[in-house]
């Protein structure tokens, strides 16, 4: 090996120098940098993340936020945003019957030469069956509220929407209700309710429901709204239809509860009331009751118990 080719820190000793120093240069600077960033991070902290949990936690314990302001931060109010925009102008209580025939029925009555003749052999001349759905809330709110129109969230058969029907016929009101429930029942339900047929997996539980409103000579006054609480009471709100008297029993399920009160409180007339059965029920993990509390809390409105039955009564509400 030529000299000028062999490396050159092994073997000149004034090059080896300049390297050493250029490298304890390069070392001192990269230490220092470290050392500079470093600090400046601390310094940036006002306290480390430990004690900041801790400030916070002994701030939240001294004046601790309540649910309505928590739920206000613009951060989660974001998350309570709805896509729909309801109507600006709600419709009077004469025009909601030929709404809904005209928006779900073709402007068509869907008792019309009802049941057809292929359907007479699978139904009963009336089939009711009903939870708590005679309970004294309903004539209490009946009486009180002289609803023209009222909204049923969760339907089934029919026997609460028919037993409003006597009870408003009773006091001379003509009053309209809809009844907003998909008929499908429940996944099992027709292990309890093997006589309600079905044609090809189709279970007739909206044509049983059709047939108890023609027994009850109640086709004026009841109007199946076939559909998803969710879509149904989004759809409702868009039309501008509103209520003075709505009752809700769909889900129980926290997150069912939640979503039927919220959207249902949209198309409640001012100063209506909005009630609902199970508020005692331990069924769901007491989900309806978790939906009622949480939704009275955040919306400052006060929750009355009339039976099994949560009742709110907005002409009540707590201003603040
Ligand atoms: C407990 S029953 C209603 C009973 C009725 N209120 C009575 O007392 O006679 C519940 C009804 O809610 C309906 N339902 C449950 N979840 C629903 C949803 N997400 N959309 C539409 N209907 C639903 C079921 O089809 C069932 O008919």
């Amino acid at each position: 090996m030529k000299e000028d080719q062999r490396p050159l820190h092994l073997h000149n000793p004034q090059r080896n120098k300049l390297s050493i120093t250029k490298l304890f240069t390069h070392t001192t600077a990269y230490v220092i940098i470290v050392l500079l960033s470093y600090t400046l991070g601390y310094l940036s902290h006002s306290s480390p993340p430990q004690q900041q949990q801790q400030q916070l936690l002994q701030l939240s314990q001294l004046n601790p936020p309540s649910v309505f302001q928590l739920a206000n931060l613009p951060s989660q109010l974001d998350n309570f945003r709805v896509t729909t925009h309801c109507s600006n102008s709600p419709l009077p209580p004469h025009l909601v019957f030929p709404t809904v025939l005209d928006r779900v029925f073709n402007g068509s009555s869907p008792y019309t030469n009802f049941p057809p003749p292929y359907l007479r052999s699978f139904l009963k001349q009336k089939r009711i069956k009903g939870w708590g759905s005679d309970g004294a809330v309903f004539e209490n709110l009946i009486k009180r509220v002289k609803p023209r129109v009222i909204i049923e969230v969760g339907t089934f058969l029919g026997a609460s929407a028919l037993h409003m029907v006597n009870l408003t016929r009773k006091i001379g009101l003509q009053t309209q209700i809809l009844c907003l429930d998909d008929f499908r029942g429940w996944p099992g339900f027709r292990d309890r309710f093997k006589d309600i047929n079905t044609i090809n997996g189709d279970v007739l539980l909206l044509q049983q429901f059709m047939q108890n409103v023609v027994y009850f000579n109640a086709t004026r006054s009841v109007l199946p709204v076939p559909f998803s609480t969710a879509s149904g009471l989004q759809k409702l709100c868009e039309w501008g239809i509103t209520a003075d008297l709505i009752e809700i029993d769909a889900g129980h399920d926290f997150i069912s509860a939640w979503g039927d009160i919220n959207r249902a409180y949209r198309i409640l007339r001012p100063g209506g009331v909005i009630f609902g059965h199970d508020y005692f029920t331990a069924a769901d993990n007491r989900g309806v009751r978790r939906a009622v509390n949480l939704f009275a809390q955040i919306n400052n409105l006060k929750i009355k118990t009339d039976g099994q039955h949560w009742v709110i009564d907005t002409a009540l509400a707590i201003q603040i």
